[in-house]
């Protein structure tokens, strides 16, 4: 049988959670073989589930020398520190977004893999992945809304993390839209503005234009605690007509007086063949060596337009995103 991957999983919640069990149920490139999880009890029932071992730490993990590779989904705040342990280690790492809480945590990152001069950073923008937002890309590649001028995005959920703030609506929830929209329009965000009907406190929904370097606008409406349900949607409208997602193998219900269709609750099911398609191609990659998916550069450059965003929602004005060379080992 060909070699498979032993990958290694930091963080054992609702995400890392959902990647071990995509591993474990559709990726026979790879195996889980170790968690690790500040929660130890969660960390023992995932890897029962999968017949991996838990390990006692993060660094224990990437030092052991048992694991081919290493999947981050820990909270924001651990993926910097994370990631440069792994490339320290030479562990390719399948990284959740965002890269960094700040352009200088992600800058970091970046800057290790340069000093190192290998790529072995991936970031989980998982709508790369997703068969509607490929088809959304094809379709503008092969001109069929003409030239783009508007994107309409709307990111919506049920109830937010523990952990949101105002300032993480941007740094976590919008930077998917942050790193997709420049990613499909094949036009980086040179300007940000974000505002809140909400002027204190959670400043829950916010909305968000973005100028592109093509001279396209971008409008992204994020919404954690929406209550009805997980959404997310995004038109492309150009000068010959208009491309937009529409919900996968949704279910169509009439009952009581009222037809319509299901809402899913969270994004699993909504991204499932994205996360599956994500961590089927990093696996192969790292097998390959070729590497797949999202750079930490693509990574760090969405970190840079989030802060602009943040500094946007504070100030009430437009903000430039800085530039900065792209360093040679991006391409
Ligand atoms: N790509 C996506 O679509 C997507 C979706 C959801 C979450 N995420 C990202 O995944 C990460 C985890 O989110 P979640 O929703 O699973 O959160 P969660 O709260 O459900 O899980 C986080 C887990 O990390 C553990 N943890 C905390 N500190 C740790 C540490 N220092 N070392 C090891 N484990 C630690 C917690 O005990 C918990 O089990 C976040 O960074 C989030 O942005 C990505």
């Amino acid at each position: 049988m060909a070699r498979r991957l032993r990958v290694g999983v930091i963080g054992t919640g609702a995400m890392g959670a959902d990647h071990i069990r995509t591993l474990h149920r559709w990726v026979p490139a790879a195996r889980v073989v170790a968690v690790q999880d500040l929660d130890v009890d969660r960390a023992k029932q995932l890897a029962a589930d999968v017949g991996a071992d838990v390990a006692e730490s993060a660094d224990d993990l990437i030092d052991a020398g048992t694991v081919d590779a290493l999947i981050i989904a820990s909270p924001d705040p651990t993926h910097a520190p994370l990631a440069r342990a792994a490339i320290a280690a030479g562990l390719p790492v399948l990284c959740e977004k965002p890269l960094g809480t700040d352009p200088q945590e992600s800058r970091s990152v970046v800057d290790a893999e340069v000093a190192a001069d290998r790529r072995l950073v991936t970031v989980g923008f998982m709508r790369r992945f997703d068969p509607g937002y490929l088809r959304l890309k094809d379709a503008i590649a092969a001109g069929r809304v003409g030239v783009p001028r508007l994107v309409h995005n709307v990111h919506r959920n049920r109830v937010g993390h523990p952990s949101a703030t105002t300032e993480g609506i941007v740094v976590n929830s919008m930077i998917h839209e942050l790193d997709v929209v420049p990613w499909l329009l094949d036009s980086p965000i040179v300007q940000i503005e974000v505002t809140s009907p909400v002027a204190e406190g959670f400043r829950d929904p916010q909305l968000a234009v973005l100028r592109h370097a093509n001279g396209a606008l971008s409008t992204v409406e994020v919404f954690i605690e929406a209550a009805y349900g997980y959404d997310v949607r995004c038109e492309v409208v150009g000068t010959a007509g208009t491309a937009a997602l529409v919900p996968p193998a949704v279910v169509t219900h009439a009952t009581g007086g009222v037809a319509g269709t299901e809402v899913p609750a969270d994004f699993r099911p909504r991204f499932a063949d994205a996360y599956r398609l994500e961590l089927g191609a990093w696996a192969n990659s790292v097998l390959d060596g070729s590497p797949v998916g999202p750079t930490a550069w693509d990574g760090h450059r969405a970190t840079v337009i989030a802060a602009a965003g943040v500094a946007s929602l504070h100030e009430g004005r437009a903000v430039p995103v800085p530039d900065e060379p792209r360093p040679s080992l991006y391409g």
